[in-house]
């Protein structure tokens, strides 16, 4: 099968005063519909930046990014809001909700630019956080819910345009176990059921029983230790 995304020799230097930090170095990989790759590594090896590079917010310094076989790395700036909007779900370590909006308005937000009426927005946004098992939590401010709850709207949010492929990154970061393991099963069913490619830097020693792949990053450098039996 075709991978989904594919990373050839991807680098990024940041250009910081007069020095340069190596911060990804010669990253190759890909991931395929209904598979689960795990980024394992120190702090500062490199994770974020890898994840932000293949989600086209951040511009590679050379190397090449590829979706379904399609190269979008040399895209204009001009494309790149659409393709990630199209493409990517994010879930974020610190869950980035709009504190002003409930949770059912946080997963509308993703559907705003699409066209289709608010009564389908509201309907499809209810559903998703149905299915993140917070239906009586729809109208909840971010404030009023634990970390686990605002970490499940981040991800019916993610869920909410429908991407190929969700980068997560250290999606359990302030989770507890429980909590932590929900949400590594939302990925997995998300993976497995609907065959969508699940790309999670984690230094959570759980997420290793759901990759299919695990990939340590040092310094910058992957080496594959995975794929898991
Ligand atoms: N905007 C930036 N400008 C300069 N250097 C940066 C920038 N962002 C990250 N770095 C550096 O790049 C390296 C990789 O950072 P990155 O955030 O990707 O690591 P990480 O593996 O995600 O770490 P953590 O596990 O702590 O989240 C680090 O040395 C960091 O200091
Ligand atoms: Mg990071």
């Amino acid at each position: 099968m075709k991978p989904l995304l594919e990373a050839r020799a991807l680098t990024k230097h940041y250009e910081q005063g007069t020095m340069t930090v190596a911060a990804v170095e010669g990253v190759s990989f890909t991931v395929s519909g209904g598979e689960i790759a795990l980024i394992i590594g120190p702090s500062g090896s490199g994770k974020s930046t890898l994840l932000s590079m293949l989600g086209c917010i951040l511009r590679p310094t050379s190397g090449a990014i590829l979706l379904a076989g399609h190269e979008v790395s040399n895209l204009p700036d001009r494309d790149l809001p659409r393709i990630r909007r199209r493409c990517f779900g994010f879930v974020f370590q610190s869950f980035h909700l709009f504190p002003f909006l409930t949770a059912r308005e946080n997963v509308e937000t993703a559907l705003r630019l699409r066209k289709i009426s608010a009564d389908a927005r509201r309907r499809r946004s209810a559903d998703l956080l149905e299915a993140c098992g917070l239906e009586d939590r729809m109208d909840f401010y971010p404030a009023s819910l634990s970390g686990g709850e605002k970490q499940r709207v981040a991800i019916a949010r993610a869920l909410a345009g429908d991407p190929f492929i969700l980068l997560a990154d250290e999606p359990t970061a302030s989770l507890d176990s429980a909590n932590g393991e929900l949400i590594f099963e939302m990925l997995r069913r998300f993976a497995k059921k609907d065959g969508k490619a699940v790309v999670m830097a984690s230094h959570d020693p759980s997420a290793r029983g759901y990759a299919d792949r695990i990939h340590a990053i040092v310094d910058g450098r992957m080496t594959e230790i995975g794929p898991i039996n």
